[in-house]
């Protein structure tokens, strides 16, 4: 048999890329579901990111391909697979920071509510794995519904003795990146100057893009208001019907995936003033989970943001989004507890 040049650490893929790299410091990042279509691109982009050193990329198929495709490219990050259950310990040992897109995407016609009971479990074991191996790392959950799966970590979390609020975040970047390109079309303004604060949680009405507090400053006619909520907030459903039952947004999310993660080193690094939005552990309602602005730091989600004034159409939909959103905790949270 040839020698297995993708796989593991000492194979001789990996000395070629440690002499290579030159031994630049870094983080490690794992990414688990990472031969899925959000997977893929997203170990692409963090091949590219100079903060990474090392990336590990799991997934319960097709992880060795992957794998060797990616660590052709001529940048920093030593890579290395890791297949199936029983490599998972191997692959989150160490890592700074572990980035979460396994499970089943939505087709037409389901809401990712449908996605809970299949979802669920796989983050339930994943994250078991976190607390065994790395329970000090960083975890960005993208995997759906994420207004549930975040909780159900941080049960999983708390019943092995290593959950700590701030290192838990819920990836809901995409919204903002959706309600920025939105947001910048009807105001004829090109989206990387726009800046749109999306509240609440990732689904349906719980996604509240704060209209109000785009910056730059600008105002909104009441159609402009319910086209852009409308918009953003079905923003997945567009791309899962242009899809056809291919999927969901992939190509979008590895993006906004690796914008939020890139954001989280900066923030490990020490950088200052890193804010972003994330569905986290929360005080600012009364529900024990929201997503609004957070600081970003070395010991993670170092402050959440309280949500500001809103209008008295945000303030409508926050009710609206509260009453979905508590349901959708309280179903993950029983999913650990029963
Ligand atoms: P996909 O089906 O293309 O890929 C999922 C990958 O997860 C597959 O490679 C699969 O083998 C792997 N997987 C399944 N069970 C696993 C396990 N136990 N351990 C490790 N890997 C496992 O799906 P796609 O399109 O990449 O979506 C992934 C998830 O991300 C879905 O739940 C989707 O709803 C969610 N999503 C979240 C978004 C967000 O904004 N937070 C946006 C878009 C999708």
């Amino acid at each position: 048999n040839p020698p297995n040049l993708q796989m593991g650490e000492g194979s001789i893929l990996e000395q070629a890329n440690c002499r290579a790299k030159g031994g630049a410091p870094g983080f490690k990042v794992a990414i688990l579901g990472a031969a899925g279509g959000i997977g893929q691109p997203l170990a692409l982009l963090m091949k590219m990111n100079p903060l990474v050193s090392v990336l590990h990329l799991y997934d319960v198929v097709n992880a060795p391909g992957v794998t060797a495709d990616i660590s052709h490219m001529d940048t920093g990050a030593v890579v290395r697979g890791f297949l199936g259950q029983p490599q998972l310990e191997s692959a989150l040992t160490g890592m700074d920071l572990v980035v979460i897109p396994a499970g089943v995407p939505r087709k037409p016609g389901m809401t990712r509510d449908d996605l809970f009971n299949i979802n669920a479990g796989i983050v339930k074991t994943l994250c078991e794995g976190i607390a065994k191996c790395c329970p000090n790392a960083i975890v960005n959950l993208i995997s759906n519904p994420v207004n549930s799966t975040v909780p159900i970590a941080a049960e999983v979390f708390k019943k092995a003795g290593t959950y700590d609020p701030k290192r838990l975040l819920g990836v809901t970047m995409l919204d903002v990146v959706r309600a920025n390109t939105f947001v910048a079309e009807v105001l004829g303004l090109d989206p990387r100057e726009v800046s749109v604060p999306v509240v609440g949680g990732h689904a349906g009405v719980t996604i509240l893009p704060l209209l109000s507090q785009v910056k730059p400053p600008c105002s909104f006619t009441s159609e402009e208001t319910e086209y852009l909520t409308k918009r953003i907030q079905d923003g997945g459903t567009e791309v899962v019907q242009a899809k056809a039952g291919a999927g969901s947004a992939t190509l979008s999310m590895a993006y906004a995936a690796v914008k939020f993660a890139d954001a989280c080193l900066r923030g490990l690094r020490g950088d200052a003033g890193i804010t972003e939005c994330a569905f986290v552990a929360s005080q600012v309602t009364e529900l024990p989970f929201f997503a609004t602005r957070v600081r970003l730091g070395r010991a993670g989600a170092e402050e959440v943001y309280q949500l500001g004034p809103l209008n008295e159409y945000e303030r409508v939909g926050l009710e609206s989004a509260k009453k979905e959103l508590a349901a959708s905790i309280q179903k993950g949270i029983s999913f650990i507890r029963k």
